[in-house]
């Protein structure tokens, strides 16, 4: 309890240290090591061709080209994940009796569109898979597959179905057109499977291993502003902590826990937003206000830390982020990445952030917990401000950013993911405050 009184005590002198959190030099590190979650989202088509183009097995690409073949026409892409893996598995029944293997492209289209809601997905999608029994028999297979969730990220069970051209006799003798189906679980990155091929009496179970897995990866969102690197993905250097969690009060210390990291990756963040807006010669008042907020970033990890604390995680501390590194961009460039980003990390991120702040502290009936979901609140409400005051001024400099913003105005808002409180509301506040925030953009655009 007196960590957070002593936190809240702090508001306007700068830097909270009631728990020991303090402006550490982040230590700069390629993003390419050092981020532990990302997710590109937000229908950008520049992040999302180089997002395919980097995280996704050869085979994944062909498959992707083929079925989205030119990206560059389209804004919306229709499969959210692409990918690959490889399998083993031994072939039951007549047309079996050997070790099968082979290699397997897919791509999904799921319910998530944005990789960061905390709820089960539903995905769906076409599948290419080439499998040898033994060294000389082949199977040619395209198909389909869906499947749901039952814990998110975790277990999902899957449907798949298809056309297989056989050679059960070797490539010299007769080819065989057979249906198949198939039924697998998916446990993380791992399927375990039984295929059937009708027509080829052959039944093979096994395990494919699927790097990108066939839901996607489970995504990172985070109360407040992200750190983005150069492709504009969202990278969080701070896993969210584990812990096994039981009752309520674990949970909601959990809860606090998750907030304090989320909070604290803010500060880089913010850091490079004071960097990046001396770069591109905006206003010194601007600069000032995103170099206070960096003050408030880290008097709110303070605050969350201390109750987590209080919710009975007695030693929680959370870790230091990793200042992801990027190159910052100057002109025209620089001012549109700016803008964009603006949008959506500070306009509808820290926007929604104050506005579920605000719902807690409207909710909490304790008092404690009240004022510092106020405080939160409207700290976040200022940087929201500040970030519709950074996409005027950029909207000012180049004509072109209207254009831009325009693309990207529909982006998703998402609440982070939590173990207590009431989704449901919480992502009609969600939906709310991006109604909101299009309409504040058309007006200003
Ligand atoms: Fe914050
Ligand atoms: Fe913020």
């Amino acid at each position: 309890m007196s960590d957070l009184s002593s936190s809240l005590s702090k508001r306007g002198d700068g830097l909270a240290s009631a728990v020991n959190v303090a402006p550490h030099a982040f230590i700069v590190q390629s993003v390419h090591s050092a981020m532990d979650a990302r997710v590109c989202d937000e229908g950008k088509p520049e992040v999302r061709r180089r997002h395919w183009g980097r995280g996704m097995p050869a085979a994944g690409v062909f498959l992707a080209a083929l079925l989205d073949a030119n990206p560059a026409l389209s804004q919306d892409y229709f499969f959210d994940v692409a990918g690959g893996g490889v399998f083993v598995g031994y072939g039951l029944g007549s047309g079996g009796g050997s070790v099968t293997w082979g290699v397997e492209a897919y791509t999904s289209r799921s319910d998530d569109v944005d990789g960061c809601s905390s709820q089960e997905r539903t995905a769906w999608g076409p599948l290419a898979r080439f499998t040898l029994q033994g060294l000389s028999r082949p199977l040619f297979s395209l198909g389909a597959h869906v499947g749901k969730e039952t814990e998110r990220a975790v277990l999902g069970l899957n449907l798949e179905g298809g056309i297989t051209l056989g050679f059960p006799r070797g490539l010299e003798a007769d080819a065989v057109l057979s249906p198949f189906s198939a039924v697998g679980a998916d446990i993380v990155v791992v399927d375990l499977y039984t295929r059937h091929y009708w027509l080829l009496d052959t039944y093979p179970i096994g395990l494919s291993f699927r790097p990108i897995p066939t839901y996607g990866f489970a995504g990172s969102c985070v109360e407040g502003r992200p750190q983005r690197d150069d492709a504009g993905c969202r990278s969080a250097t701070i896993g969210a902590p584990q812990r096994r969690t039981h009752s309520h009060a674990e949970r909601l210390a959990s809860d606090f826990a998750d907030a304090a990291c989320e909070e604290y990756e803010s500060v880089p963040a913010l850091l490079r937003l004071v960097t990046e807006l001396a770069f591109v010669g905006a206003p010194r008042s601007l600069i000032e206000r995103a170099r206070r907020a960096v003050d408030d970033e880290l008097r709110h990890t303070s605050i969350c830390t201390a109750l987590a604390r209080r919710a009975g995680w007695r030693g929680f501390t959370p870790p230091v982020p990793v200042a992801v590194q990027r190159n910052p961009l100057s002109g025209r460039a620089g001012v549109e990445r700016l803008a964009l980003e603006s949008w959506l990390d500070g306009c509808l991120g820290e926007g929604l952030a104050a506005a579920l702040a605000a719902d807690d502290a409207a909710l909490a009936r304790d008092p404690g917990l009240a004022t510092a979901r106020a405080v939160i609140a409207e700290d976040e409400q200022r940087h929201a401000e500040l970030a519709w005051d950074i996409l005027q001024w950029c909207h000012e400099q180049h004509p072109s950013v209207g254009e831009l913003l325009r693309t990207v105005r529909d982006a998703p808002v998402t609440v982070p993911a939590r173990r207590t409180g009431e989704l449901r509301r919480r992502e009609g506040i969600a939906q709310r405050h991006r109604m909101d925030c299009r309409r504040r953009l058309a007006a200003l655009l």
